[in-house]
């Protein structure tokens, strides 16, 4: 296992350009699934999790081959409908593969998720938008076993917007007979790109972007090539890194539209964020203004920046109150965080953020995707080395982090444990 040392003290300064989006990449690849061809990914980020996925697809008999930041996908021969635990249980999204399967074969076996380290994370929502379809869903030895020979459109509503569930159900509508209207649907501009590729790949959607999408079902769908958009968290993540290092950072490649909410609460910290070029320039406060967040589906707060803001809170000049309504306990971060000096109280699904003025560097454990992000960027700024392990959860999620915090001038390196 690998660990990450970072030593605080530095500001950053210079250009980062941001990768393409995980959250994006992992449901097109999905969704190649549903027509049998080749396919060309562009703008896909090096990561742990689109690996995963690639052997995901290569164990349902698609060719998939990594080039630097493209994949090539061949479906040609895909005739599986078995989704393994093995690899299911590695990475949540995999469930994304039900809707295509069953579609295309009529019948999807998919292991249940294991989930991240935070809570039990339910797939009851997609579950019952493959029966609300029609098909005939069964539970057996841990896997989901969906049959269906042709799904008829329908109308789904779901409780609360679920993006995965939004996924699976507009994967599975694009092959249905019938017009399907998915209500209370996800916004989040994954759920956007996934439509234009599909749109691209022949499948007529509409909606997208609003809680309310319909799609008219088509017989057959073809391959397609797509450019997957930028990581809207990353570019999230790499604007706190700047805010709490005091810095002044430009980040390239980013969709600005695309992170309004944390834009906007950063401004409320102090930070000063321009547009240029295309891209973003953030200039850190010298002292950041305790801010209280509470997460929302897109466009809201975004629950996948709640530990990274409260990293940005732990040095702020008062209390912040950190609430997330995605999750009920997403703050696994938080012991590591008090490791390293912060002041926080948790109770239930709100954390109070007592600001502090300095942090110290010490030995912490990576506990999930973000909250791995959320020890880095305090490291930035505590006293001393702070050595993060178990950086495989980082990997999944962000394309050499350290190598691009390193360019901006922080004094950070990876190691083996
Ligand atoms: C996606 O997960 C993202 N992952 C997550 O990002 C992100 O945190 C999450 O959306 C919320 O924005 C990918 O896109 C691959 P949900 P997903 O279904 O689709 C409940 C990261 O850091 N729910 O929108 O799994 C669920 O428990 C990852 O990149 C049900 O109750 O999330 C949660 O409270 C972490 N039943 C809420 O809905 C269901 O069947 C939103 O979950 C499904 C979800």
């Amino acid at each position: 296992m690998d660990k990450i040392i970072v030593e605080g003290g530095r500001r950053l300064e210079g250009e980062v350009r941001i990768s393409g989006a995980k959250n994006a990449a992992l449901p097109i690849m999905a969704a190649t699934l549903l027509a049998r061809g080749a396919y060309t990914l562009r703008n896909v980020p090096s990561l742990v999790d689109v690996r995963t996925m690639g052997e995901m697809l290569r164990v349902l008999g698609a060719g998939v081959e990594h080039h630097d930041h493209s994949i090539t996908i061949d479906t040609t021969g895909c005739e599986a409908r078995e989704a393994p635990y093995e690899l299911v249980k590695q990475m949540r999204a995999s469930i994304c593969v039900l809707g295509p399967i069953l579609a295309r074969h009529g019948v999807a076996r998919v292991s249940l998720p294991g989930g991240c380290a935070w809570g039990p994370r339910p797939v009851d929502f997609h579950i019952r938008a493959m029966e609300t379809l029609g098909a005939k869903v069964t539970l057996e030895h841990g896997y989901i076993v969906a049959e269906c020979e042709r799904l008829k459109g329908a109308t789904i509503h779901f409780d609360t917007p679920s993006v995965g569930a939004t996924e699976n159900a507009m994967m599975a509508a694009s092959l249905a007979e019938g017009t399907t209207t998915i209500e209370n649907a996800a916004r989040e501009p994954e759920i956007g790109a996934l439509a234009g590729f599909l749109r691209s790949m022949g499948a007529r959607i509409t909606g997208d972007g609003t809680d309310r999408i319909v799609i008219d079902g088509v017989d057959e769908l073809f391959a397609a090539d797509v450019e997957i958009i930028p990581d809207r968290i990353e570019a999230g993540t790499f604007m706190v890194a700047a805010a709490i290092t005091g810095g002044d950072v430009l980040i390239t490649g980013m969709r600005t539209d695309h992170c309004s909410a944390v834009i906007g609460k950063l401004k409320e910290t102090g930070a000063e964020i321009t547009e240029e070029g295309g891209g973003l320039r953030v200039k850190g406060p010298v002292w950041a203004r305790s801010v209280n967040v509470t997460t929302a589906p897109y466009p809201g707060f975004p629950t996948d920046m709640q530990a990274q803001f409260m990293a940005l809170m732990s040095v702020a000049d008062s209390t912040a109150v950190i609430t997330d309504t995605i999750y009920a306990d997403r703050f696994a971060h938080v012991p590591e965080l008090k490791r390293l000096g912060a002041r926080i109280r948790v109770d239930r699904n709100v954390g109070v953020v007592n600001g502090v003025k300095r942090l110290s560097g010490a030995r912490v454990m990576a506990t999930d995707l973000r909250a791995s992000a959320a020890l880095i960027l305090a490291g930035l700024v505590a006293e001393g080395e702070t050595h993060v392990s178990r950086v495989y959860h980082i990997d999944r999620g962000y394309e050499k982090i350290e190598k691009k915090l390193a360019e901006l001038g922080a004094r950070i390196r990876r190691e083996r444990e």
